[in-house]
C-alpha cells in the first residue's frame, strides 16, 4: 500500500513510518517545516509539504494514496481547543476525499475514561464534559461514522502514555514536575490508574489497522490496562531521590484533570481482531530502565 501519514515526524509517527516501510509499504509523509521534512525523508518516506490547515493538501495526499493514517496534532496545551478544531476540520477533509472509495482512514485518539469500569472497545469514545479530551471524542465518533459513507475508518484509542526512549509526553512532564516541586506527585491516594503502551507496540497497531481493520473499528492500543499513578510516582521518586506525595489536582495545571480520574482500558478485543500482541516493556519496567531520568525534558 501507499499510505499518507500526517504527524510522520512526531513521536508515534517516527515509529509508524519505519513500521510501514519495513512491512513493504510506501509512505507519503506530511511535513510543515524543513526540519520535519528532513526527518520524514531520512526514514525513507516521500514528503508532502503542508500544514494541517491546508485542507486542499490533505485531500490531495489522501487521493494520491491507498489509505491515510492521521497522527498530526498540535500539543500546545494553552491552545488545545484550537488544536481540536483543526483536527476536526482535517478529519472532515479526509472523509470527503475518501468517501465511497473503501480506502482506510485510521486516526489517533484516546482510550475513553469510564469512571467505575474498565473501558473496552465497545464503549463509545467519550470523556467527561470539561475534560480536554471531550472534543477529540466527538471527532473520533465522526470518524467511526464514516464507515456508513464508504470509508474503511478506524480509531486507535491511545492510552495516557505512549512510552519509550525519547518520550516527551505526560510521563516526562511528571518527572519534570517532580524535579521542580521536590516530590513525585499524584492526586488522591494514588490508586487512579493510567493505561499505557510501548511506542513500538503502538506503531505496529497503526500498521495492522491500516492493513486490516474493518470499517468502523474502535481499537485500543493498551499494553498495560492500568498502572496506578501512585506506583508511577514511587518509581519516579526513587530514581530522583525524592519523596512521593499526594497533591491537589490544581497543583498539576492542565494535567490535574488527567491525574484525577481512574481510567483503565482493556485491549482484549483489539488483540483478537488484529492478532496484535504487545511485546514491549510495560510502563514501570520501562521507567526502571532509567532513560527517562537523563537530561531534564522540556515542558
Ligand atoms: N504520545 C502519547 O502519549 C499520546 C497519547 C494519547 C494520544 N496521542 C495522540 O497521538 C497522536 C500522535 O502523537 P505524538 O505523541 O506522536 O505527537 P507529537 O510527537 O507531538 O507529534 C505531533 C506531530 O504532528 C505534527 N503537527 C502538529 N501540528 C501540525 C500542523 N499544524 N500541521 C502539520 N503537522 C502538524 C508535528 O509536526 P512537527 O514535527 O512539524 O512539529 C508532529 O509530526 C496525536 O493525535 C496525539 O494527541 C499521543
Amino acid at each position: 500500500m501507499r499510505v499518507f501519514v500526517t504527524g510522520a515526524s512526531g513521536w508515534i509517527g517516527s515509529t509508524v513510518v519505519p513500521e510501514l516501510i519495513g512491512a513493504g509499504h510506501q509512505v507519503l509523509g506530511l511535513a510543515r517545516s524543513d526540519s520535519s521534512a528532513q526527518a520524514v525523508a531520512a526514514m525513507g518516506a516521500e514528503v508532502l509539504r503542508g500544514d494541517l490547515d491546508d485542507l486542499d493538501t490533505l485531500r490531495a495526499g489522501a487521493a494520491d494514496c491507498d489509505g491515510v493514517i492521521h497522527l498530526a496534532f498540535g500539543h500546545d496545551f494553552t491552545r488545545f481547543d484550537d488544536s481540536v478544531r483543526a483536527d476536526a476540520r482535517a478529519v472532515e477533509a479526509f472523509g470527503a476525499a475518501l468517501e465511497g472509495t473503501g480506502k482506510p482512514l485510521v486516526i489517533a485518539s484516546g482510550t475513553p475514561a469510564m469512571p467505575g469500569k474498565v473501558a473496552t472497545e465497545q464503549d463509545r469514545p467519550e470523556f467527561p464534559p470539561g475534560s480536554p479530551m471531550a472534543g477529540r471524542a466527538v471527532t473520533a465518533r465522526a470518524v467511526l461514522d464514516l464507515a456508513s459513507r464508504g470509508v474503511r475508518s478506524s480509531v486507535v484509542g491511545l492510552p495516557r502514555t505512549v512510552h519509550g526512549e525519547g518520550d516527551q509526553g505526560f510521563v516526562s512532564w511528571l518527572i519534570a514536575d517532580a524535579r521542580e516541586k521536590g516530590s513525585a506527585g499524584y492526586v488522591g491516594d494514588g490508586s487512579h490508574r493510567w493505561p499505557a503502551v510501548h511506542v513500538t507496540d503502538a506503531g505496529r497497531l497503526f500498521r495492522l489497522a491500516v492493513e486490516q481493520a474493518p470499517a468502523g473499528s474502535m481499537l485500543h492500543a493498551t499494553g498495560d490496562e492500568g498502572v496506578a499513578i501512585g506506583d508511577i510516582a514511587e518509581v519516579i521518586g526513587r530514581h530522583l531521590g525524592l519523596p512521593r506525595a499526594s497533591r491537589p489536582a490544581e497543583d498539576f495545571g492542565f494535567l490535574g484533570s488527567v491525574l484525577s480520574i481512574d481510567q483503565p482500558a482493556s485491549s482484549t478485543l483489539t488483540r483478537e481482531l488484529l492478532d496484535w500482541r504487545p511485546a514491549g516493556p510495560g510502563l514501570l519496567e520501562d521507567l526502571e530502565k532509567g532513560h527517562y531520568f537523563g537530561d531534564s525534558p522540556s515542558r
